[in-house]
């Protein structure tokens, strides 16, 4: 999955840049329209109360959240349009490239990192606690590769599914056991914690457990995907933020509701010219691949990180929160025309947008361990 999206040469996400939207494989918030960053500026406005606000985006693929967002402000927030350091995170320097020509109306306005502990000047204290104001994603950490594991009913125990070249083509393969002792669920223990913890050791405090009644009952082949890098991804913007919110849009579910019939075979998808297909293994570098986010991990990591949950939600609660200010007359925020409304029935309609996108909102509380940390020195627990 890495290599399929990520290979400098052939990789999905590298070798396209239609990917999204009408031309592309598939749809996401921010291809509907502008009205999705411009809602999400304006939320960004009422939540920012620092002197130097950084914006974090991460995921920006081609840059048009950030061109929508930077608009909002510049039209309707010049004060804080000034003040504003906007970053994107972005390891790929082809992807880079995309944004700064989407961006050029911005330059000077936006920054890069290739990673988010290279946001702001050097600190002595590393990446903890440096950035003051969002860091936000949206459908990044579905898209992050992603470790298959099955459950030998008979046995009752998981394996690794790997991928192997029969002939010209891939195919699917048990690993042997010696291949992913290291990381495989176990019994009552959360998949994606297990996964997490070959990362760095440590204990998540939130594994949700799974019923031994489900156990009991599970099929044979029953398959469920960890993320790894999902979870060291959320871990480190969690770390690095000093004062404010880290959200993520997403699809993803709880622990219970990854219990459910249609998702026997697991999450991960592929997505080829706006149809779906469950054969994962074909047209490698022509399809997206995904899966869907665990949040029940993803906001446990962010809690032990010394976040606090905010709102975990539907996108449509969470959007109609912020256009019902606008609606109310409470904030200033543009003309809403015709245009506006029908996308933001994709973006909030349950049958769209709305129901099975999920919004994460961590928030620190007014001052983080990992500050106090800093300030002493060291490390305390
Ligand atoms: C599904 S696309 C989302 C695009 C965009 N946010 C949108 O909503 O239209 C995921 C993007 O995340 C990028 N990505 C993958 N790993 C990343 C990482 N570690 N840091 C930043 N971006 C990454 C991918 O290359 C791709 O451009």
């Amino acid at each position: 999955m890495e290599l399929a999206l990520y290979c400098p040469v052939y990789g999905y996400y590298e070798a396209q840049k239609e990917t999204i939207g009408r031309r592309g494989d598939y749809y996401t918030s921010v291809s509907v329209g502008s009205l999705f960053g411009e809602l999400l500026a304006s939320q960004f406005a009422h939540w920012l109360d620092e002197d130097r606000p950084q914006l974090v985006e991460a995921g920006a693929h081609t840059g048009y959240l950030a061109r929508d967002v930077l608009w909002w402000f510049r039209e309707h927030r010049p004060d804080l349009f000034e003040r504003l350091e906007y970053w994107i995170i972005e390891p790929s320097t082809r992807r880079r490239r995309w944004q700064e020509d989407t961006l050029a109306a911005f330059a000077g306005r936006v920054r890069w990192a290739s990673e988010i502990g290279g946001v702001g000047p050097p600190s002595a204290f590393g990446d903890r606690g440096r950035i003051r104001g969002v860091i936000f994603c949206n459908e990044l950490l579905d898209s992050f590769p992603v470790r298959r594991f099955g459950w030998d009913a008979q046995e009752r125990t998981t394996f690794e599914w790997g991928v192997r070249l029969e002939g010209a083509e891939f195919a699917w393969a048990k690993m042997p056991d010696s291949d992913c002792s290291s990381s495989a669920p176990t019994l009552g223990q959360s998949p994606a914690v297990a996964g997490a913890r070959s990362d760095e050791a440590q204990q998540d405090p939130c594994a949700p457990e799974v019923p031994a009644d489900v156990l009991a009952v599970l099929p044979a082949d029953y398959t469920l995907e960890i993320c790894p890098k999902a979870v060291a991804w959320w871990r480190q913007a969690a770390r690095a933020l000093s004062r404010g919110r880290l959200l993520t849009f997403d699809y993803g579910f709880s622990v219970m509701e990854r219990l459910t019939p249609e998702r026997l075979r697991g999450t991960c998808r592929a997505y080829y010219k706006h149809r779906l297909t469950n054969n994962l293994l074909a047209n490698p570098g022509e399809q997206d691949l995904t899966a869907h986010v665990d949040f029940d991990v993803i906001q446990a990591v962010g809690e032990e990180a010394g976040l606090k949950t905010e709102t975990f939600e539907s996108q449509a609660q969470f959007l109609t929160r912020i256009a019902s200010r606008i609606w109310s007359g409470e904030t200033s925020f543009g003309q809403w025309t015709p245009a506006k409304t029908r996308q933001f029935q994709t973006l909030t309609h349950p049958n769209h947008l709305g129901a099975a996108f999920r919004v994460l909102v961590q928030q620190t509380a007014s001052i983080k361990t990992a500050d106090i940390d800093a300030w002493a020195g060291g490390t305390s627990e």
